[in-house]
């Protein structure tokens, strides 16, 4: 007889007389441990059917008797929660109550909704995970558009070349042949740079903060185009800097001459661009417009930062020369961040920061004295896929799939949603930004969606300030059903069975420009 039945059976025995059920210090403790496991069960953190740790483990982890632990076992079976397997213990009984059946999305949180900034933002990225739901909200292609059996055999490989990985920092500013094959492929668009001015990143987020929080002082103004990705606004106000939102258009993208006027009238230390499929318009700046922004950031003396997660993802196939490549002759930085996130492996969160001496020393010190590290074995995955072409032909696959999904998606809302809908056009990148007829609203779209089981990025995240309530952004590269999500949507967004459908404009203008202080 193992120890486990041994003592069920003196439990059994004795229930009345041993001292955990009668002295109250015991009695608190075995209810206690009841408790907790209760919760667990409660909140989904032991599923039906799942094992509980054995009562060996469970004492050793509580630091409690056998008995006392083996009376909160016997606890939770009379409460009918969990049952005793004959010889392996203990598991939880398949018809406990479950009562969260969407654990990701507390449903708290959706009837009692909170309309701020940040809480919608958690609720567009905790969508992702929920698979309940379908993730038209979300910026990343699906999981099934990333080649998952050539990184799980890469995976394989490099643990078993290097069996170290796992047990070893990586130190800043990265291995060296990561920083190669960065530098490698953006010399193939255009950019002179080497592998000692790359700074590998914790995704590009982290690139984004350590830069913001180089090139703004407290206080300091930075320009940022209006939409723009929620993580360069809030990096930019951590770092203390006040945030001057510039509208764009969904085309071409920010204007210059916006710029220009600003620093007529104030100071603007750094500039945050994202001239290639930028997030959330997909706009495409042309060769034109690039110059015209070099000369301006020179002649009003203001640095640049240019966001390239999604420069590689042209339909055409074309390199596009990131705006960096230009030259500039004022002595301030031009910094590029980047990551692998959208393209080969969001969980890996390799991103990295492209400069020049001496910036990329200080954004170095700057992650020595904050994040340190990144994940080791991603680098050396990261570099092995870009170094042997599995990166390449992935991107080959991957770019004709998203250019498909979106062009499906801007069909859809052509059929579903009501006249007056606009939507971008965008030439590459998987993400589509759609203005809603007059009287609609792009949260109270979210809402109604993310109870039908859709999650959508509702457009007032895409900006400090009002102006957006009227815009959503789409993701083509969802997997999914889309155009039965479609039609819910476009129900939604108030089109009645006799609307006809929507006219494919480009989405328009943003009309404000807000200075936005923290
Ligand atoms: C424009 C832009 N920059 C940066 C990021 C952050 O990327 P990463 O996941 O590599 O941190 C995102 C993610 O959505 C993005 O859209």
């Amino acid at each position: 007889m193992d120890h486990v039945s041994q003592a069920s059976g003196t439990l059994n025995r004795y229930r009345n007389q041993i001292p955990c059920y009668n002295s109250p210090t015991m009695t608190a403790r075995y209810q206690a441990l009841a408790q907790q496991l209760a919760r667990s069960i409660q909140e989904g953190l032991l599923q039906p059917g799942e094992r509980l740790p054995s009562l060996r483990t469970f004492c050793q982890d509580q630091g409690t008797s056998l008995m006392t632990a083996l009376a909160a076992y016997r606890h939770l079976e009379d409460l009918g929660q969990i049952e005793a397997v004959p010889r392996s213990g203990y598991r939880v009984l398949a018809s406990a109550p479950q009562p969260l059946t969407r654990p990701a999305i507390p449903r708290s949180r959706l009837t009692a909704f909170n309309t701020r900034r940040n809480d919608i933002i958690a609720q567009v990225l905790l969508a992702m995970a929920d698979p309940n739901l379908l993730p038209l909200g979300f910026g990343c292609p699906s999981p099934g558009l990333f080649p998952l059996a050539a990184l799980r055999r890469l995976t394989a490989e490099r643990l078993n070349a290097e069996k170290e990985l796992w047990v070893s920092y990586s130190p800043a500013p990265g291995p060296l042949e990561l920083r190669r094959q960065i530098a490698r492929r953006y010399q193939a668009r255009g950019l002179r740079v080497g592998p000692e001015e790359v700074l590998v990143t914790s995704g590009a987020m982290e690139a984004l903060s350590l830069s913001l929080q180089l090139l703004a002082a407290p206080g300091d103004l930075v320009a940022v185009e209006c939409p723009t990705f929620f993580g360069i606004t809030d990096a930019a106000r951590r770092a203390g800097a006040q945030v001057l939102e510039l509208p764009g258009d969904p085309d071409g993208g920010l204007d210059p001459a916006r710029l220009a006027s600003a620093c007529a009238r104030r100071t603007v230390r750094a500039a945050v661009l994202m001239p290639s499929f930028a997030n959330p318009t997909g706009s495409l700046m042309d060769p034109q417009r690039r110059r015209a922004w070099m000369e301006v950031l020179q002649r009003h003396g203001v640095a640049l930062l240019e966001d390239d997660v999604y420069g590689e993802l042209a339909w055409d196939g074309h390199k596009v020369e990131p705006l960096c490549a230009l030259p500039r002759a004022d002595g301030l930085p031009n910094l590029l961040v980047g990551s692998l996130s959208k393209t080969l492996m969001p969980g890996g969160r390799i991103g990295y920061v492209v400069a020049r001496s001496p910036w990329i020393e200080r954004l170095t010190d700057l992650k020595n004295t904050s994040t340190l590290f990144n994940v080791t074995l991603s680098e050396h995955l990261a570099a092995e896929a870009l170094g042997s072409g599995l990166y390449d032909r992935h991107l080959r696959r991957l770019i004709p799939g998203i250019q498909a999904g979106v062009r499906k998606l801007r069909s859809c809302v052509a059929q579903h949603f009501p006249p007056g809908t606009r939507v971008s056009d965008p030439r590459g990148g998987f993400l589509l930004w759609v203005e809603l007829p007059k009287g609609s609203d792009g949260l109270d779209l979210f809402r109604a969606a993310m109870d039908r089981g859709i999650s959508l990025a509702p457009g007032c995240v895409f900006s400090l300030g009002p102006g957006l309530e009227r815009f959503i952004r789409l993701n083509g590269a969802a997997s999914g059903d889309f155009d039965q999500a479609m039609a819910v949507l476009g129900q939604l967004a108030g089109a009645g069975p006799d609307a006809g459908p929507a006219r494919l404009d480009r989405g328009s203008r943003v009309a404000l420009t807000s200075l936005q202080s923290i």
